[in-house]
C-alpha cells in the first residue's frame, strides 16, 4: 500500500491498519509527526502518573489487578500522593494524572476529593505558572461523583472504551451489570456533558478483535469527539481468564508496530486532539514511548508512583519491570531535539475550539 492511497474512511483505515509494509508504516509515521508539528506544534506534554491503588471491584478478562487475581492490594496514603504531586510540581511537569482501579466506596470518594482540592493547593514552583492541571482516570462513577470531582478542580477524566465493539466488549469482560458497554457509554457522555475533556482509548491487538475493529475505534473517537485519546497495545498478564483461554493474538513484534500505527492514523484523523504515548509501548520496545511521539502523539505519562507500590500495579506482563528514569526520559527526548512543555496544562487545541459548554 501507499501513502498516497490512503483514505480516512472505515474502509481506507482498515485496509492501512491490515498492511504489514513497513515502508508504508514508516511513511505513515513520518507524515502523522509532519501533521502534528504543522498542526499543534513539536511541544510534548508531560503528565506525571500516580498510581493511588490497586484494588478494583471489576473483574475485566485482560487485566492484571482484576478483582480476583490474588496480588498485594495496596492504597496511597494522601501524605504519599500529595508528596508526589509536589515532586511533579517541582519538576515543572504542569498536570497529574490520578489512576486506580475502580472503587465506588464513599471513603474512597471523599479521599479522592480532598485529595483534589490539597493538588490545587500546591503552590506553584515559579511564578506565573498555573496549579497542577489534574486528570482523574478512577472509572466509572455516578453523574454526582464525576460532578463531586469536577467541582474540587479535576478538569480532565480518562475512560477507555477498551473496544467500540459491543460484542469483542463483551468477550473480553464478565457478563454482568457492572461490566456493560452501554453503562460505559452513558459514563463517558456524562463526563462530557459534565464539562471535563474526556479522553477515551482502547486496547490494540486484542484476541478476537480484527482490522475493522480497530478502524472502528479510531472512527468512535471521532464520533465522540474526544479531546484526547489514550491507547496502547494489549500486553498478556499470564493470570488473566483471557490469557489462559489461549486465544491467538497478534505477535509483541506486530502488536507494537500496530500501537504505532494507530497513533498515526490517529493524528491524521484528529489533528489537534492530544494523544498519548502509552507506557504498554513501552514495554514492547524500550524506545517504545519515543517512537509513539514519533508517529503522531503528544503526551508521555511518566510513571511517578512510589517504587515499592508500584511493583503491584501489574496490569499486563512485564509493566513493573519499567523504571521510570524522568531524566533518562527527558534526554532521549531532548536529543530528538523534542521539547517539552513545561509549566502548563498542554490542553487539547481540539477542546478550546470547542464551544464553551456553560
Ligand atoms: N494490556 C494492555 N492494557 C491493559 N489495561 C488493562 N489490562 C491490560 C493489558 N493486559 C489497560 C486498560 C485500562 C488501563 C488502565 O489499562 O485499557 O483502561
Ligand atoms: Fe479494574 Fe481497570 Fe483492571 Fe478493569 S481494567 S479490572 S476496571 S483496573
Amino acid at each position: 500500500m501507499n501513502l498516497s492511497e490512503l483514505t480516512l474512511d472505515r474502509e481506507g483505515l482498515a485496509a492501512a491498519i491490515a498492511c504489514e509494509d513497513a515502508a508504508f508504516n514508516e511513511a505513515l509515521s513520518e507524515e502523522a509527526y509532519r501533521v502534528k508539528v504543522a498542526t499543534i506544534g513539536p511541544e510534548v506534554y508531560l503528565r506525571g502518573l500516580i498510581e493511588i491503588s490497586n484494588i478494583c471491584v471489576k473483574n475485566c478478562l485482560y487485566c492484571g489487578i482484576r478483582r480476583d487475581i490474588r496480588c498485594p492490594r495496596y492504597e496511597l496514603s494522601e501524605e504519599e500522593v500529595l508528596a508526589t504531586a509536589k515532586i511533579a510540581a517541582g519538576r515543572h511537569f504542569g498536570s497529574v494524572v490520578i489512576q486506580g482501579g475502580e472503587r465506588t466506596d464513599p471513603a474512597f470518594i471523599r479521599k479522592i476529593t480532598r485529595l483534589i482540592k490539597a493538588i490545587k493547593a500546591i503552590e506553584p514552583s515559579t511564578e506565573g505558572e498555573p496549579p497542577l492541571g489534574i486528570t482523574l482516570s478512577l472509572g466509572e462513577q455516578s453523574r454526582e461523583v464525576y460532578e463531586e470531582w469536577f467541582d474540587a478542580g479535576a478538569h480532565r477524566y480518562l475512560l477507555r472504551i477498551e473496544s467500540s465493539n459491543p460484542d469483542l466488549y463483551r468477550k473480553i469482560h464478565p457478563d454482568d451489570s457492572l461490566h456493560s458497554y452501554d453503562r460505559r457509554i452513558k459514563a463517558l457522555y456524562d463526563l462530557k456533558e459534565i464539562g471535563y475533556q474526556a479522553g477515551t482509548g482502547a486496547m490494540i491487538g486484542l484476541p478476537f478483535q480484527s482490522a475493522e475493529d480497530m478502524a472502528d475505534d479510531l472512527m468512535f473517537y471521532k464520533e465522540f469527539d474526544a479531546p484526547m485519546i489514550g491507547m496502547g497495545p494489549y500486553n498478556p498478564h499470564p493470570q488473566t481468564p483471557l490469557t489462559l483461554a489461549g486465544a491467538p493474538y497478534p505477535s509483541e513484534k506486530r502488536r507494537f508496530a500496530l500501537g504505532l500505527k494507530m497513533i498515526a492514523l490517529l493524528r491524521l484523523l484528529m489533528p489537534d486532539i492530544n494523544i498519548a504515548s502509552a507506557t504498554s509501548l513501552e514495554v514492547l520496545d524500550p524506545r517504545g514511548r519515543e517512537l509513539g511521539i514519533l508517529s503522531g502523539a503528544n503526551v508521555i505519562m511518566p510513571n511517578m508512583t512510589p517504587e515499592d507500590k508500584m511493583v503491584n500495579y501489574n496490569l499486563y506482563d512485564r509493566k513493573t519491570l519499567l523504571r521510570d528514569s524522568h531524566s533518562s526520559l527527558v534526554e532521549e527526548l531532548e536529543s530528538k531535539k523534542i521539547a517539552i512543555g513545561y509549566g502548563q496544562w498542554g490542553d487539547s487545541r481540539h477542546f478550546r475550539k470547542c464551544p464553551d459548554p456553560f
